[in-house]
């Protein structure tokens, strides 16, 4: 597979540190950037979580602040600390980091990034899409520069983990992610869909990260994370949200999707909702199906020649 240049749009998020981790050990991504967004925590918390990150897993890329608040002007109510922990890490103590973030913010960099790199930018985007939208709205040009834009997010045939119909990264900014579909760039959503096909667990993870330098932190906030699943739905595995729209990026081959429109419901109950309509010739397309036991082994395996050489 040829190289694909590629930005980070994230709000780590224990299941976003696993999905850079992933990223990282993978050298037919070339990333770019890191660009945060609030989320799993407010903004503030998320991007010094990325800075974190980024010396944990020894990662030489600038790291932009994004918004701090949706593209209506909301804040947010709260934030899912029940889930990630109110660090956004699992609150298991944070390891200390040494950089800075850039004086530029996520949303020029993007813009900035989208003009040297035309044509050949994939933003993996696994948070909600406030970033985006922003630089949609800045720049006219801007969506037409893309090579693609993957996100983790939104459910098609399966119900949201938010509320019945909406999953959290689309219903944290349903406005966002409506301006972002309505530009057509080429995106392919790995939503709920295929998310929740695939299990990790602490079985699976410790052979994977046990004994790197950074193993204990990792295994430790995944518990915090599998203490929420076994809270809410009485299983030690969890879903593998952000880092199996990683995958996508590099192995395409374990999905199946359909090609079509996709639309987000701004308004009612189903707020949040994103609505697919199935056309040959549309520009998004949505992942239906997985490999989950392939998909384990890709992950495993590029963590293990990466990072145990
Ligand atoms: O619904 C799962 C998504 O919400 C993931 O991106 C997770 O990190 C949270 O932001
Ligand atoms: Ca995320």
């Amino acid at each position: 597979m040829t190289e694909k240049h590629v930005v980070f749009d994230t709000d780590p998020g224990i299941d976003d540190a696993m999905a850079l981790l992933y990223l990282n050990a993978c050298e037919n991504l070339k990333l770019h950037a890191i660009t945060t967004i609030l989320g799993n925590a407010d903004i503030e918390q998320c991007t010094r979580n990325a800075l974190i990150l980024r010396d944990l897993f020894r990662i030489d890329v600038p790291v932009y602040k994004g918004s701090a608040i949706h593209i209506n002007g909301t804040e947010p109510d709260d934030y899912p600390d029940f889930v990630h922990g109110a660090d956004g890490l699992g609150d298991v103590g944070l390891p200390e980091y040494s950089g800075d973030i850039e004086r530029e913010d996520a949303v020029s960099a993007l813009i900035d990034l989208s003009k040297k790199h035309e044509g050949e930018l994939v933003i993996l985007a696994v948070g909600r899409l406030t970033n985006l939208a922003l630089a949609v709205q800045q720049d006219d040009g801007f969506a037409g520069r893309l090579q693609e834009i993957i996100i983790m997010g939104g459910a098609y045939q399966h119900p949201g983990n938010v509320t019945p119909f909406a999953e959290a990264n689309i219903i944290g900014d349903p406005e966002a992610a409506e301006i972002v579909f309505r530009t057509e760039t080429p995106l392919t959503m790995v939503g709920l869909d295929v998310t929740t096909q695939t299990r990790m667990s602490h079985e699976y993870l410790e052979p994977v990260v046990g004994g790197l330098a950074f193993g204990d932190f990792l295994l430790a906030i995944n518990r915090t994370y599998a203490d929420y699943h076994v809270r809410t739905e009485d299983r030690h595995d969890f879903p593998v949200h952000d880092s199996s729209a990683l995958v996508y990026a590099t192995r395409p081959d374990l999905f199946e999707t359909v090609t079509g429109h996709l639309s987000c419901t701004a308004e009612g109950e189903e707020r949040g909702r994103t609505v697919f309509r199935e056309d040959a010739n549309g520009p998004h397309k949505v992942c239906i199906n997985i490999d989950s036991n392939a998909m384990l082994e890709e992950y495993g395996q590029r963590i293990a020649s990466f990072y145990r050489g």
